[in-house]
């Protein structure tokens, strides 16, 4: 094993990607490097940033190229659980996530597949839910959430696993401004590197150090673009709603 602290956390080297043979591919030759910070990910609708993050957990193989994970490179199936072990993604859609019962199993599902037994998982699962005060949800039918509360069982469930890398796809789609800056304040706290795909600039401004963008199958680094956070009013601005400009 190569020494985790010298080689990048997540990389894509020379990744060619696409969704079927004769489509165009999504990424071609596409290298990235994620060093473990808290980096934004921002890019237009069909840009390929949910693709992007398939690929770094594994969930999606590259046609061509190779992942690699602290410097070692992804090949054999061990070498996907243990990725999948250690990379938490909070899917886009809470409902891919979600699919026990009620919210306590959903939470503890992970925590009992690492091995934990019944009644730790449970109570692993009850600590990541008072910590996201998420508790009084424990024995809620989950499929008659609201769709802000799905999300936060969502990260719940990935939380529990305790993972070493966090990615989040548009975690504050559906969340009002209150469940927003508990999310916000959560992932603030957690001493976790993470990639957050948003298109919701309060929310970047405030939780990631870096960014890149996606497009036409390309990334930019951040340096040539600079993310502000300023004071406005609109009517109704109490609301949620999102800049359409950085
Ligand atoms: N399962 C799939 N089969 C075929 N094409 C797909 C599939 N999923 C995504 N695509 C296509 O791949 C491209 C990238 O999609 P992706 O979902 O990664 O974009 P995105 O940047 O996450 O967009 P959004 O901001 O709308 O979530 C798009 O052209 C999309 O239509
Ligand atoms: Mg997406």
């Amino acid at each position: 094993m190569q020494n985790p602290t010298q080689a990048p956390l997540l990389e894509l080297r020379k990744v060619t990607f696409s969704y079927e043979q004769r489509a165009k591919p999504v990424f071609e030759q596409l290298d990235f490097s994620f060093p473990g910070n808290r980096m934004g990910l921002i890019g237009d609708n069909g840009s390929g940033k949910t693709t992007l993050l398939h690929l770094l957990v594994g969930l999606l193989k590259p046609t061509t190229g190779m992942v690699y994970f602290q410097g070692n490179p992804i090949q054999s199936d061990t070498d996907l659980v243990q990725l999948r072990r250690s990379v938490g993604m909070v899917f886009q859609q809470a409902d891919d996530q979600l699919f026990c019962p009620t919210v306590l199993e959903d939470v503890a599902f992970g925590p009992l597949n690492l091995g934990q037994t019944s009644r730790q998982a449970k109570a692993t699962a009850l600590e990541v839910l008072q910590l996201l005060r998420m508790e009084n949800y424990i024995e809620r039918i989950t499929h008659t959430l609201s769709g802000g509360e799905k999300r936060m069982i969502a990260l719940a469930t990935v939380l529990a696993m305790n993972p070493k890398v966090l990615l989040l796809d548009e975690p504050t789609n559906d969340l009002d401004r209150t469940a927003k800056n508990r999310l916000l304040t959560t992932l603030q706290a957690l001493e976790i590197p993470m990639i957050i795909i948003s298109h919701d600039w309060d929310l970047l401004s405030k939780l990631a150090d870096g960014y890149v963008a996606l497009e036409n199958g390309k990334l930019t680094f951040s340096e040539q673009m600079e993310i502000h956070n300023h004071k406005h009013a609109h009517p109704m601005g109490s609301h949620t709603h999102e800049h359409q400009h950085c």
